[in-house]
């Protein structure tokens, strides 16, 4: 297993499975701070950037919760008009400098491959927290993380992801994490939105069993998870064809109620109409605990590249 201190988090493809099973334990560790039941002075000293290029709610409140309740300090940029890269500044200067500013920068950008050219040139880690419509590694991780905390296990599962897989960043980054385990996928979205030929590729070199479908029920019928995700406004170049798909799926109550009580869904949020309210009520609507996960995930992997952990 590699050395996680000083290292980058750029790609879901980076890791190994014993990789992926480490990073979940460490993450487990961390509950108690995470939840508020402990308290842990672990990064005192050390400073996170928070480099937010485009709009961001959970992920970057989670990372700069985790650094503040580890004891660490946080700079934060967020919308690029808000920085030098509204003026012309490339990436590799901004990561050369900022890399004297701080330990550790967490970066999202609407460009795929852009945390890795700030990585390139910045001489502390960086860790993608979006990159357009490429990956989102740290929502994936808290993904696998919420998998393992509802079901204690991931093999052996059938897992649904549902929507749009073409340009959702965060299936993207679960599929390759998922392949490392003996699961079941089942690929809902419409034709248009289909999940890219090199992941399908990867399913395939990996011996991942997997199926596609427009079908809604079809997840609803075999899979123990459902992981809901919303189309992706601001990839579509035209307006007309995301009003099209918006609403392709709307999971409610009754639906989840008919087919499968005990489904555990998911969804990294934010939800734009893809699940009815009516079923936050349900035992298995897990993405608020999942959105809750992630800061204990981030303090892992935090504490990990920073050589604390
Ligand atoms: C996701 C993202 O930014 O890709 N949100 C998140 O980080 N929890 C999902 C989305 O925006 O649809």
């Amino acid at each position: 297993m590699k050395n996680f201190a000083g290292s980058d988090i750029l790609s879901t493809m980076d890791f190994s499975r014993e990789e992926i099973e480490h990073i979940i334990a460490v993450a487990e560790q961390f509950v108690p701070v995470a939840f508020k039941e402990k308290t842990s002075n672990l990064l005192e000293n050390k400073i996170m950037a928070a480099l937010f290029y485009e709009p961001s709610t959970r992920t970057r409140l989670s990372f700069e919760s985790a650094m503040n309740r580890l004891g660490g300090r946080v700079l934060s940029v967020v919308g690029a008009e808000n920085s030098s890269l509204a003026k012309g500044e490339t990436l590799w200067d901004t990561g050369k400098m900022v890399e004297s500013y701080v330990d550790v920068i967490v970066m999202r950008h609407p460009t795929p491959g852009s945390p890795k050219e700030m990585a390139e040139s910045a001489n502390v880690p960086v860790i993608n927290a979006g990159d357009g419509g490429g990956e989102h590694p740290t929502q994936a991780l808290l993904d696998v993380f919420t998998v393992m905390r509802e079901h204690k296990t991931i093999d052996g599962l059938t897992i649904a992801l549902v929507g749009d897989l073409k340009y959702g960043r965060t299936v993207h980054s679960l599929s390759y994490l998922l392949s490392h385990f003996k699961v079941k996928l089942i690929l809902v979205s419409p034709e248009k939105l289909k999940m890219p030929a090199e992941i399908i590729e990867h399913f395939k070199k990996n011996q991942v069993e997997f199926e596609e479908t427009e079908d809604l029920s079809v997840a609803l019928t075999k899979a123990q998870v459902l992981y809901d995700t919303r189309v992706q406004k601001e990839r579509f170049s035209d307006v007309n064809e995301y009003e099209k798909y918006k609403h392709y799926y709307v999971l409610t109550k009754e639906l989840v109620e008919k087919y499968n009580p005990k489904l555990t869904i998911m969804h990294p949020l934010p939800r734009v109409g893809e699940i009815h309210e009516s079923v936050d009520a349900l035992p298995g609507a897990a993405y608020f605990r999942q959105a809750q996960n992630g800061v204990a995930l981030r303090m892992a992997l935090l504490a990990m590249v920073l050589g604390k952990a």
